[in-house]
């Protein structure tokens, strides 16, 4: 796909109306991201969609940037912190390829459903890693749906070369925890709460 935030931007209102798959596995993720945060802490969540797991998060640390490359999602997320009052979220218009924030900037990043969906995963990696300050933490639910569902490569690569769909990366859970270790990372703890989820949290030393 050429512009793959097109693909996103078509979707940003039936994903903001749409509830998530599992309220109680959500529940989960947010309790265990809210255990790592303090009151002055800054925070990053990259693909952060319609904003919803920013604007949840808000109250517990001193700002979070939420960053997307869909004029769309951003729009609705902004529209929803208007409404929520909420002041110490920043949503900005950002790919992850141009994000370049400097060194030790924040304590924690977040990355949720987004990875699986980047062809330079690594270098995304990277850069978290560095924008991370020592002792920072990074939180992020990937889908890993290689294995099995590798059958569903041809598939989608089919839809992906027409422009229909964006790219998706097919990997398992063990290559994904692999490669948040290539990239400096101390994994902290892993759940998987379906077949395909991994929820991960991991520190940079
Ligand atoms: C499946 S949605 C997940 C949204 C949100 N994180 C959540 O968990 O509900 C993927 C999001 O990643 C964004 N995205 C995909 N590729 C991106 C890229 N290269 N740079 C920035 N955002 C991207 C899309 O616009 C979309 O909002």
């Amino acid at each position: 796909m050429k512009d793959e935030s097109l693909f996103w931007n078509n979707m940003a209102q039936k994903y903001a109306a749409k509830a998530v798959p599992s309220q109680e596995i959500y529940e989960e993720k947010l309790n265990l991201t809210r255990d790592l945060f303090k009151a002055d802490m800054k925070v990053l969540e990259i693909g952060c969609g319609t904003g919803t797991t920013s604007l949840i998060h808000a109250p517990n640390v001193a700002h979070i940037t939420g960053s997307d490359f869909s004029a769309e999602m951003i729009k609705i997320a902004k529209d929803k912190a208007k409404t929520k009052k909420v002041t110490n979220v920043k949503f900005i218009q950002e790919s992850v390829q141009e994000m370049d924030y400097p060194e030790n900037k924040f304590d924690v990043i977040m990355a949720h459903s987004i990875l699986h969906l980047l062809e330079d995963k690594k270098e995304t990696l990277d850069k978290i890693y560095k924008s991370l300050k020592p002792g920072g933490y990074f939180v992020t639910t990937t889908g890993c749906i290689g294995g099995i569902f590798k059958i569903f490569k041809p598939l989608w690569y089919i839809g992906f070369k027409l422009g229909k769909l964006p790219y998706l990366g097919f990997f398992t859970k063990t290559d994904f925890t692999s490669l948040v270790r290539e990239s400096g990372f101390t994994i902290e703890s892993v759940w998987s709460p379906t077949k395909v989820d991994l929820f991960l949290i991991a520190k940079k030393a």
